[in-house]
């Protein structure tokens, strides 16, 4: 077997509180080929951000591992671009000096990594956007620039929560096929988390469907139809198969939380 490009191996990471322990993630395992998209669907509290954290070397793991090219990551973070639940764009700088900022912070002049984004900006629309404020941009808008500013991290491999999940759904049908597009053109090896089955169908090379208390892997599924896709695959009956697969090990799982 070749080495995965990426892999989690046996990742395991407990929350102590003044009440109780909480097995945030517990034995979580799967691999990913280089320019894979992985999407990620749980309930709420099943750890999918606690993963996203540990990956990205916001936090240690009890145990386990997580390898880029058979290296661990652990003793090496910062090698994920990482697009949080929320755009978390800094609201007193214009769209273009957010976009700058993760270059900016390793030494590159504000002209140069404007320009090194022009593409991105383009291939997003936000053009016209970059003298303003993020509090003078759309929902829309603004998740696009985040979205920009992950990129200029210029690192292999993204991990994006819930980019989409607070958007209406055209905006959000255009984002998909934005970040699919990117995402062939660049070859990165994306890990997304989305609430949205069909969202995931749509996108994902493979899907993780996972469960709570404790935060584990329930399902793997692997999808071979080429991407990009259209709509149109939801109606296969490959498709609709997974999918109501997926939505009664969900339903499963919330209602034995309840
Ligand atoms: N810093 C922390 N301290 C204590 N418990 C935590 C901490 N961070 C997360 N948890 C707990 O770990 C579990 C997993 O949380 P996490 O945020 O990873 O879930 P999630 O799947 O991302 O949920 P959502 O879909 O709501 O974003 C939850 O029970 C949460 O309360
Ligand atoms: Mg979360």
């Amino acid at each position: 077997m070749p080495t995965p490009y990426f892999e989690v191996a046996h990742l395991t990471k407990h929350f102590s509180t003044d009440e109780s322990t909480v097995a945030a993630i517990q034995d979580v395992s799967f691999s990913l080929q280089k320019g894979q998209f992985l999407s990620i669907l749980g309930p709420s509290g099943c750890g999918k951000s606690t993963l996203f954290n540990l990956i990205a070397g916001l936090m240690q793991p009890d145990c386990g591992d997580i390898r880029l090219q058979g290296e661990s990551m652990l003793l090496r973070p910062g090698l994920t671009g990482y697009m949080l639940q929320k755009d978390l764009l800094l609201p007193w700088r214009t769209i273009a000096d957010n976009i700058v900022l993760p270059k900016a912070l390793h030494g590159t002049r504000r002209q140069a990594a404007l320009k090194s984004a022009v593409s991105d900006i383009a291939a997003c629309g936000l053009r016209d956007l970059l003298n303003r404020r993020p509090d003078e941009c759309s929902g829309g808008q603004r998740q696009r620039a985040a979205l920009v500013r992950t990129l200029q991290t210029g690192k292999p491999l993204l991990l994006l929560d819930e980019p989409f999940g607070a958007l209406d759904a055209i905006t959000r049908l255009h984002l998909q096929a934005l970040l699919t597009e990117i995402a062939t053109k660049k070859r990165l090896t994306i890990l997304f988390v989305t609430h949205d089955v069909d969202e995931a169908l749509l996108l994902s090379d493979a899907i993780l469907v996972m469960g709570t208390a404790p935060g584990r892997i329930l399902r793997q599924y692997t999808l071979e139809e080429p991407r990009p896709r259209t709509m149109r695959v939801l109606s296969q009956p490959e498709f609709i198969r997974v999918k109501g697969e997926i939505l009664t090990l969900l339903d499963k799982e919330v209602t034995a939380d309840a």
